[in-house]
């Protein structure tokens, strides 16, 4: 156990700060650009109902036990899921299916982490005005000429010219890219309390405060195509209720997957962030919060933001051409477009891009926090040798997604569709089935200020598990065929990363545990 000089675990300091940690945690890019994507591009309307339902059986529960699973093994000393599967299950392999929930994070965070900079480089190019400002902004214009000289920016500014395999970003796009590293670590560096906390406190009621001004000015927008185009026709595209989503394999897995990726289940980072919780501290009702503060920046500013503007701009069928196009084209493309043609537009696009900047830096701490937690709990490690550790390894490794075309989607498969699911399954029957429903149930309900109706108990049992499972098949065969066939470059690189981190994973838990082994030998010793 390490983490401070006194040798104590750190804990968070007030319950304010660690209910905006945990919605920091949860509200991010995933909010703001992933969401508004798969509604779009899987029908809007008829995604909603497979979202809500997924959103009760599958994210509710899991962040409880995620929650729970956390608290139990900050108690233990323990912050990361090789440790807290090791206590819950007295099998050798416990751990070495933990890993999961250090190595996923990682994965994910050495692409966010670049996202996360572009975000930040776009809300000052915004603020000072070197946006391309297109005069033409008339109804005859179509959707794809509108859009032609944002994506064209965007592409510059990365360096993908199509059909290259290797992405040339400008200097500026590194630069943007350091700073933000920089940032992530310099806060990460500064601990739990007074780093992530304080991050939190300051960027999750500012980010509330821009949503609440862009939601306001998307649904006063003026459409250029047709006057009789408002926001209620954008709202109607997700809100009118749909039941044909309801019948469809592939929109139930887009839906149960974002309610994963939002809630930031599955991963591992929940959980860590509560293991820093006092062991008699209530669970039960800032679990609900977290969900709660998430599900309202996604459903109501994330939703409506881009999605209405898009709608009002280029009428529903286009708007769903451009989710279609890919997680960027809304929020990097449709966005800007509409606000450079706006009155103020370089200041609505600066408080965009802010807020998406600080939904992402306070999910990039989140990322990064299992690592380090496994470093100080496991190896013993001081802070400041695991975040400069991690900084090296992130300055490194970022170069892969960065540079070499295809490498961002694979990482993005393996570990943020498919992996948060495999890490999910096991944290319910670890706990429920061989931890033990009764057990784990008290685990969850001990502190709480509120009661969890016992019905969800049953759906953690039971319910839980056996979705996990259905999409874990469905998704297998419906992915795994067209992933496992693609092979270029950037494909193969990527793979090549995965299976040497996760080699260093299985080696770092092998050094770990022999450690503890050495240390109970000397005590029953001495
Ligand atoms: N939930 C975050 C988002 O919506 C992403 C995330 C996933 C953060 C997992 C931490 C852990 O963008």
């Amino acid at each position: 156990m390490s983490g401070d000089s006194n040798g104590r675990r750190e804990e968070w300091g007030s319950r304010w700060g660690l209910i905006l940690a945990m919605a920091g945690n949860a509200i991010g890019l995933g909010n703001f650009l992933r969401f508004p994507v798969q509604a779009a591009g899987n029908g809007g309307g008829a995604f909603m109902i497979p979202y809500f339902i997924s959103l009760v059986l599958l994210g509710v529960p899991l962040m409880w036990i995620e929650w729970g699973l956390g608290r139990y093994g900050g108690s233990l000393g323990h912050g990361t899921s090789p440790a807290i599967f090791d206590a819950l299950w007295k099998n050798r392999v416990a751990k070495y299916i933990g890993i999961l929930g250090v190595f996923l994070p990682l994965v994910v965070l050495v692409y966010y982490i670049y996202i996360c900079s572009w975000t930040l480089a776009f809300s000052v190019f915004s603020a000072i005005g070197s946006y391309p400002v297109v005069q033409d902004g008339s109804a005859a214009v179509s959707t794809a000429a509108y859009l032609a000289p944002y994506r064209a920016y965007l592409n510059d500014y990365i360096g993908a010219s199509s059909g290259n395999v290797i992405f040339t970003p400008l200097p500026i796009a590194y630069l943007f890219f350091v700073g933000t590293l920089v940032l992530g670590m310099a806060i990460l560096g500064k601990g739990v309390a007074k780093g992530i906390e304080v991050l939190n406190k300051i960027a999750i009621p500012a980010l509330f405060i821009m949503g609440f001004v862009l939601f306001i000015r998307v649904l006063s927008l003026k459409s250029p195509l047709d006057p009789n185009i408002t926001a209620v026709n954008g709202l109607a595209f997700l809100w009118e209720p749909d039941m044909s989503g309801l019948f469809n394999a592939k929109v139930w897995l887009a839906a149960a997957g974002q309610v994963f990726f939002t809630l930031s289940l599955g991963m591992g980072a929940i959980m860590t962030y509560a293991s820093y919780v006092k062991k008699k501290d209530d669970i039960a009702l800032a679990g609900l919060a977290t969900a709660s503060l998430n599900e309202f920046a996604e459903v109501v500013f994330g939703s409506t933001i881009a999605i209405v503007a898009a709608v009002i701009f280029f009428g529903s069928e286009g708007a769903s051409v451009i989710a279609r196009d890919g997680a960027f084209s809304l929020g990097f493309i449709s966005m800007p477009a509409i606000f450079t043609h706006i009155g103020y537009g370089g200041f609505f696009g600066f408080l965009w891009f802010l807020l998406l900047f600080f939904a992402g830096i306070t999910s990039v701490v989140a990322l990064a926090q299992p690592a380090i937690a496994f470093f100080e709990d496991e190896l013993g490690w001081t802070r400041r040798r695991s975040v400069v550790t991690l900084a090296v390894f992130f300055f490194v490794v970022a170069h892969l997604p960065m540079l070499v075309s295809g490498a961002l989607d694979e990482m993005d498969f393996w570990a943020a569709t498919l992996g948060l699911v495999i890490l999910a399954l096991f944290e319910v029957i670890i706990f429920f089935w061989i931890f033990g429903a009764d057990k784990a149930w008290e685990e969850i309900a001990h502190g709480g200020r509120i009661r969890i109706p016992r019905v969800f108990f049953y759906i953690m049992k039971y319910i839980t598990p056996l979705f996990l499972l259905v999409i874990l098949v469905a998704w297998s065969y419906d992915q795994l065929p067209g992933i496992l066939s693609k092979s270029d470059t950037g494909v193969w690189a990527a793979r090549a990363f995965l299976l040497a981190l996760l080699g260093a994973h299985v080696w770092a838990v092998r050094v770990a545990w022999r450690r503890r082994r050495m240390r109970q030998f000397a005590q029953v010793q001495s």
